[in-house]
């Protein structure tokens, strides 16, 4: 189904969807009622999201949870530290023991957290190994998976999500689901969204088309499996993993309605604007989805991209420039080159760059750039870089710092070369 923020409605079963209410006397086929929340009850409509689930058990139909062992989780706050110098990673190397996606999630960075409603945290992972029957829901947040390399095959209770590079799908809070992997291995990253949900920015002056356009975001069908056999559910709540066991499969909703619902989107459909004179828009041109704050015009999470595009602008400096801001930046490379890096920002690597830490075009860019003949287009292709932008500064984990994955000690130099040009007898 394609659509976001409607009312879908999907059943597995002819007739299993209840007609005319959402919770009558008896469900059809036996099933059970169940409303998935993702807002306050009495959230305003526009930004009300529930789905009603028609399902073979209810969700509390489990065993008690007990704390499930992680390398790297949790993660206390306070073994983030905030730091202002520019840091920079290398691409996570595949695991070499079998790992499934919830064993193969690193913590990198964070803010906030799901006691406040307000912040993110971030993650790279590496699997080579399908959950097969663990199962995993975030209690704390919404995910926003970016695939780079390897498909991931996503179940969920409300039907299977089908991803790879440059595509990403996103997890509603709470949604129970399992990743299996079609090929040997896959790795990528995650924002754990802890506050409002993504939703698509609005447009302004530039219209009613443009950017991510709303039809091509795809909702799963229904799709359950009837399996009586021991299974794992693993939650995160509060921070940390823990696990009980099931007799049957949590993926078991035959029918639902609602609009609280997982969904994928293909970067490639994304409609890049830019300027056709000179200068550069801001980066938040660039913006597919966002998690509002409070605060208007202030997100607490951009999920900006870095697409394939033309280049037309005259006598300018067409990289993106050198800033400094108010945003803290995350970004990651799914594939080819980044315009302002040169060198050493690799695919599957990530950076950070947090507020008011100069940073931009590093030396060979920018020496490329002013002596670039303006007068013809440049078309950038083969590329698509991301970034998790937060109000609120990204406290790397401690095992980031500590080298998983390696943390460039010479990213610093990529800018050592962009020497003194000021001649005040040269206008
Ligand atoms: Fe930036």
């Amino acid at each position: 189904m394609s659509g976001f923020g409607n009312e879908f409605a999907t059943e597995a079963l002819a007739g299993a969807l209840p007609r005319g209410r959402n919770s009558p006397q008896r469900c059809p086929f036996g099933l059970y009622a169940e409303q998935f929340s993702g807002t306050a009850f009495t959230a305003p409509r526009a930004a009300n999201r529930r789905s009603w689930l028609y399902r073979i058990r209810p969700a509390v139909t489990h065993r008690p949870f007990h704390p499930f062992e992680h390398r790297y989780l949790p993660q206390p706050a306070d073994d983030r530290s905030a730091s202002p110098n520019q840091l920079r990673w290398d691409p996570l190397p595949l695991p070499g023991e079998p790992t499934d996606f919830v064993e193969g999630l690193i913590p990198m960075a964070g803010t906030g957290g799901p006691d406040t409603h307000l912040g993110c945290a971030l993650y790279l992972f590496g699997a080579n190994r399908s959950m097969r029957r663990r199962f995993f829901y975030d209690a704390d947040g919404e995910l926003l998976i970016v695939p780079q390399q390897g498909t991931l095959i996503i179940d969920t209770e409300l039907g299977r999500l089908r991803v790879g590079p440059q595509e990403i799908a996103v997890i509603p809070r709470g949604l129970r689901f399992r990743v299996d992997l079609p090929d040997a291995a896959a790795r990528g990253y995650i924002c754990e969204n802890f506050g409002a949900p993504f939703k698509l920015p609005d447009l302004g002056p530039i219209g009613a088309n443009g950017l991510a356009n709303a039809r091509d975001f795809l909702v799963p069908r229904a799709r359950y499996e009837d399996l009586d056999e021991d299974c794992e559910l693993v939650a995160k709540f509060a921070g940390s993993l823990w696990v009980a066991g099931m007799d049957h499969s949590p993926l078991d909703v035959v029918a639902w309605h609602g609009n609280n619902v997982p969904y994928q989107y293909d970067l490639r459909r994304f409609n890049t604007l830019g300027s056709v004179s000179f200068d550069h828009p801001d980066p938040s041109i660039f913006l597919v989805l966002h998690s509002p704050s409070d605060t208007a015009g202030t997100s607490n999470i951009d999920f900006v991209i870095f697409p394939p595009r033309w280049l037309v602008m005259q006598n300018t400096f067409r990289p993106p420039w050198f800033h400094r801001n108010v945003a803290n930046e995350f970004m990651g490379l799914i594939c080819g080159v980044y315009d302002a890096k040169s060198s050493g920002f690799l695919p599957g690597g990530c950076s950070l760059h947090n507020c008011m830490s100069g940073h931009g075009p590093d030396a060979a860019t920018f020496a490329k750039a002013v002596a670039a003949d303006t007068s013809v287009p440049v078309h950038i292709t083969d590329t698509m870089a991301f970034m998790f932008e937060s109000r609120s500064v990204l406290k790397p984990s401690r095992c980031a710092l500590q080298g998983i994955p390696r943390l460039q000690e010479d990213y610093m130099s990529h800018w050592l070369g962009l020497e003194k040009h000021f001649d005040p007898t040269r206008p």
